[in-house]
């Protein structure tokens, strides 16, 4: 019988040991170092030949996690392990996906293809930047949705008079769907990237005056879209300002900025990317239950498009 085994890098080994926990079953034994200079060496303590062999690893900045897991599949393969899958919770270099000007690279796919090349057989992978870059891949990609253990935490909030508030015109299918299960009015506020990293809003699009509003995003980088939106939606009169985000990147002093904003009352968050020491303000709900479930059927051959279901 193919037995199944999960490894992971470094980069979140927290929520690798949630999953390893969820299943029952040990992390396989992995030897990971850096060289002085930096560079990476990986290797698989047992044999893990004919094995079918997830290796869990996010690949948030820096690019040095994404390399170790290509490292990792490359070492996997060459040990004959009989398929490979990348589960990476948190896919980074996602927000480049198409050439939206002259000479520009669309990271997400050179990406797709790295991890091809190198030998992954399928991937797993959690609320992708957008979901066209499922089409980047030539092997099979499991999409999963965080709001599955999200919504949950929201109702467990029992708010009433709600609105679910996309950030961008680009957050508008994922808020309608959250808005729909939440049973709340949907909110469209209009930002524009002048430069990178920087969020103006120019307009609010729905009903917010009283409203408790719940602001949902994929990922909160430098913190900018979110909590402009946040203080837009305040002074136009919103309650409680509730946020959900799915891929906490919180580069620099962001949240430090959460924390201090008076707009935001509280936040909910998942372990896709390992926090350091999150303030009481922002709540860390793990989808490490959610990924154990996807390997096993997985590895059972059987459907998880129950995982992934969404409205969009
Ligand atoms: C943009 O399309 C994304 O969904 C996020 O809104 C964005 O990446 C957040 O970036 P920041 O926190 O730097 O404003």
């Amino acid at each position: 019988m193919v037995e199944f085994i999960v490894a992971s890098g470094r980069s979140n080994k927290a929520l690798a040991e949630k999953v390893v926990k969820a299943l029952g079953v040990d992390l396989a034994k992995t030897d990971i170092h850096n060289f002085s200079d930096g560079e990476i060496w990986a290797k698989f303590e047992d044999n893990v030949r004919g094995d079918d062999l997830f290796i869990l690893q996010s690949t948030h900045s820096p690019a040095d996690n994404l390399f170790e897991l290509l490292i990792m599949i490359d070492a996997a393969k060459r040990a004959s392990a009989k398929r490979i899958t990348a589960i990476i919770p948190y896919f980074g270099y996602a927000r480049q996906d198409r050439k939206d000007q002259p000479r520009v690279s669309i990271t997400a796919k050179l990406v797709a293809n790295l991890l091809t090349r190198a030998g992954a057989d399928r991937i797993i992978t959690v609320d992708l930047h957008s979901s066209q870059i499922q089409g980047f891949f030539d092997v099979p990609l499991d999409h999963l949705y965080a709001s599955t253990v999200l919504i949950k935490k929201i109702k467990s909030l029992g708010l009433s008079n709600l609105a679910v508030a996309a950030p961008d015109v680009g957050g508008v299918k994922t808020a309608r769907s959250y808005a729909k299960r939440l049973d709340g009015e949907l909110v469209v506020v209009d930002k524009r990237r002048p430069a990178h990293n920087v969020a103006e809003i120019s307009h609010i699009i729905g009903e917010v005056k009283d409203k408790n509003i719940v602001v949902v995003d994929d990922i909160i980088d430098t913190g900018n879209t979110f909590l402009n939106c946040a203080e837009a939606l305040k002074k136009a009169g919103a309650a409680k300002i509730i946020g959900v985000c799915v891929h906490p990147v919180f580069s620099g002093n962001a949240m430090e900025r959460f924390d201090k904003s008076e707009a935001l009352e509280l936040m909910f968050v998942t372990d896709t990317i390992p926090l350091i020491n999150p303030p009481d303000k922002i709540k860390v709900v793990s989808v490490g239950e959610l990924l154990a479930e996807a390997i096993k059927r997985t590895h059972d051959n059987r459907s998880i498009s129950s995982l992934f279901e969404i409205e969009r």
